[in-house]
């Protein structure tokens, strides 16, 4: 806590402010929609008092809507009926597609940037519309009605896109599972969210590696018998992926077989656009629901807001559209302002630690967002790779998923940036939907490694972890916390409403929590100090503790495990696993092994432990409670600050505990 605050004051110090070149554009472009703090004040400030008024504009100049909304808002955090323009419909695939498509159809909407260097395709709004609407065609042959599920299990390909937004246009609603997850999380997230049909690809391609994609839905499906369909996009044409008819049917074929154009269907702004599961404190993933309207206002704004976009920009999200961020920043925000989004199927050291920045050359991006372990990674293999590419189109360059270091920080705004850039540090959360707290590119001072300050209708609270009270004034720690409703926040988790409220809702009552530590500066900027509860951020991914100890579990040889995040200078943080073995087994590094993939092939590669100890004994209480505390701080170095241990039972196990940890990390 010390050392945060120390750095913190540091940092203090550091104040960068919007660079001339943003807020006064010269060769006749645009100035940047907010251009100084007395702006972005006097729309937060309306915003805040006159919530009606701006949501009206905002939600009326932004989207399209088939039926104009009377009430702009409904419910209250403290209730959890949260809704907002409740009476107004309209068709998503219709506002990210159509309006562009039939007014300037050779606008591109995606460009493809495939796993092969060198092979980049454009997709029109025109083309979009046509795959689009074939797709909807065969998804409603397959006899799928507004409200059914479907599950997309695709790499990063614009087909992802086209079957989120064929979903769209029927009024489904689509539950994309990352293709990195497993056999067994694909099942469960499958089953939960009762699809009867799923979409995929033969196979994926990373870094010149082949992803068996169908044969893992194949495994998967295995305990899901109530899928019908699986609609399988060939990427790769490769021989002997598995493939059963009738169940099973090609993409190509399927399309060539449909009218390319399929009426939208209108949908209230309160019906469920999609489904996104999310590591929460326990084992069970949870199915986040966003909803049509407010969803897709939230997604447009920050977008249009926090990357400046502009006519003829093009902007570049690193993010798989298995996650939040692909879906708000490479699907549906990019595509609702009508900008040219970039789709990356690759890995940023492939062919080597230049394809970002070739890649933002060779497209001249103007809006690059990535996640901080990329810019750590990258910064690794110097600045070689990023100074001898043309960097000079970018404006914008944005940074999400975990707290970002100073230092990376200032690598990321002077090498990549060329000191030329605004660099936005954003907050947001899958349950937030887009940006709560972020910086404006030509408004706001920038402190390394702060968020700054919230977004439009974003009203902040800081509270007393223990009392609940509202920390008031500047200079205070505490957890962070939302006072009102904003458009784009999940209404609730699929099946489990009681679940959505114990969560987010009931913690701190009037307030949803966020499940993140924070403090405001003296000057009101914003620090997120990271998660509270039992969830780790690997990689800007969140990977809850007791979905890799209930994964561990299931190895005969486990007794008990605890799980807990290590500080890590690449990825933030890594696994960490302690394991207890069973009487009948003896620890080798074979077991060790063995164990760390046995979490791999059952959750996928990115819940992979970086390090498994075998232990004789966990730390715990007398009643036989782990006690994770004591190994959260054992791991980050910190065994001499570990406090008050009148609980642990057994305290003569710390020190073979820490010997372990020493030699292991
Ligand atoms: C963390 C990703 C600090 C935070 C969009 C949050 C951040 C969790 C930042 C949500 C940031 C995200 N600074 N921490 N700029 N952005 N986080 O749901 O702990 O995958 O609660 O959404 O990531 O992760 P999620």
């Amino acid at each position: 806590m010390t050392t945060t605050t120390e750095q913190q004051q540091d940092q203090s110090a550091a104040v960068y402010l919007p660079h001339p070149r943003l807020v006064s554009p010269e060769g006749g472009r645009a100035k940047p929609w907010v251009s100084s703090m007395a702006e972005y004040e006097a729309l937060y400030k309306e915003s805040i008092a006159e919530p009606e008024q701006f949501w009206t504009r905002m939600a009326t100049e932004t989207l399209t809507w088939d039926r104009p909304f009377r009430h702009v808002t409904h419910g209250s955090l403290k209730n959890g009926d949260v809704a907002w323009f409740p009476d107004g419909r309209l068709n998503v695939a219709y506002n990210c597609v159509d309006r562009w498509a039939l007014a300037d159809p050779d606008r591109v909407a995606f460009v493809y940037e495939a796993d092969e260097p060198g092979k980049a395709t454009r997709v029109t709004y025109k083309e979009l519309q046509e795959q689009v609407c074939s797709l909807a065609n065969v998804l409603a042959a397959f006899g799928l009605r507004k409200g059914e599920t479907v599950a997309i299990y695709m790499p990063m390909i614009p087909e992802a896109a086209v079957a989120m937004l064929a979903c769209a246009r029927l009024g489904l609603v689509h539950t994309v599972v990352f293709a990195g997850f497993s056999s067994a999380s694909l099942a469960e997230r499958v089953a939960d969210a009762r699809a009867r049909v799923v979409i995929t690809a033969d196979e994926g391609l990373r870094g010149g590696r082949p992803i068996r994609t169908k044969a893992i839905v194949d495994e998967a499906l295995q305990s899901c018998p109530e899928v019908e369909h699986v609609l399988v996009f060939r990427r790769t044409g490769s021989e002997g992926v598995p493939f059963s008819a009738p169940r099973d049917v090609w993409w190509h074929e399927a399309v060539a077989a449909q009218r390319p154009y399929c009426p939208p269907v209108e949908v209230s702004a309160e019906d469920p656009l999609f489904l996104l599961y999310t590591s929460g404190s326990t084992g069970k993933p949870k199915g986040v629901v966003h909803t049509s309207g407010g969803y897709l206002l939230g997604a447009a704004l920050t977008l249009k807001y926090v990357f400046d976009i502009h006519e003829g920009d093009v902007f570049c999200c690193t993010a798989d559209i298995g996650w939040i961020t692909g879906h708000s920043y490479v699907v549906y925000g990019p595509l609702a302002l009508g900008a040219t989004s970039v789709i990356f199927e690759s890995v940023p050291t492939y062919p080597d630690a230049s394809r970002y920045w070739r890649l933002v050359e060779e497209h001249r991006i103007t809006q690059f967002y990535t996640a901080p372990t990329a810019i750590r990674a990258l910064r690794r293999h110097g600045d070689d790779f990023v100074t001898r590419c043309d960097l000079s189109s970018l404006r914008v360059i944005g940074s999400v998923g975990e707290p970002i270091n100073p230092d990376a920080w200032t690598w990321y705004s002077e090498v990549v940036g060329g000191g030329r850039c605004a660099v936005v540090d954003t907050y947001w959360q899958t349950e937030t939907g887009s940006h709560v707290i972020t910086p404006l590119p030509g408004a706001t001072p920038a402190k390394p490694g702060s968020a700054t300050f919230p977004f439009f209708g974003v009203e902040l609270a800081i509270l007393d972890p223990t009392s609940g009270a509202e920390l008031e004034g500047n200079d205070v720690s505490g957890v962070l916390a939302i006072k009102r409703p904003w458009p784009s926040m999940a209404r609730t988790i699929a099946g489990d409403h009681k679940r959505f409220l114990d969560t987010y809702l009931k913690p701190y009552p009037g307030y949803y929590f966020a499940g993140d530590g924070a403090s405001r500066d003296a000057d009101g900027y914003y620090w997120i100090r990271g998660r509270v509860d039992d969830v780790i951020n690997v990689s800007g991914h969140r990977m809850s503790t007791a979905e890799v100890e209930s994964a561990l579990i299931c190895h005969p040889a486990v007794a008990e495990s605890a799980v807990v995040g290590a500080p890590d200078e690449v990825t933030g943080q890594s696994i960490c696993a302690f394991v207890t073995l069973k009487d009948s087994y003896t620890a080798t590094d074979a077991l060790t092994a063995e164990l760390v993939k046995e979490v791999r092939t059952r959750i996928g590669p990115i819940a992979t432990p970086k390090t498994l100890i075998l232990v004789d004994e966990l730390p715990k209480t007398r009643s036989g409670k782990i006690i994770r505390r004591i190994l959260r701080k054992v791991v980050a170095g910190e065994a001499d600050q570990l406090g008050d241990l009148s609980t642990l039972s057994d305290q003569s196990i710390l020190e073979v505990l820490v010997n372990k940890v020493t030699a292991a990390l």
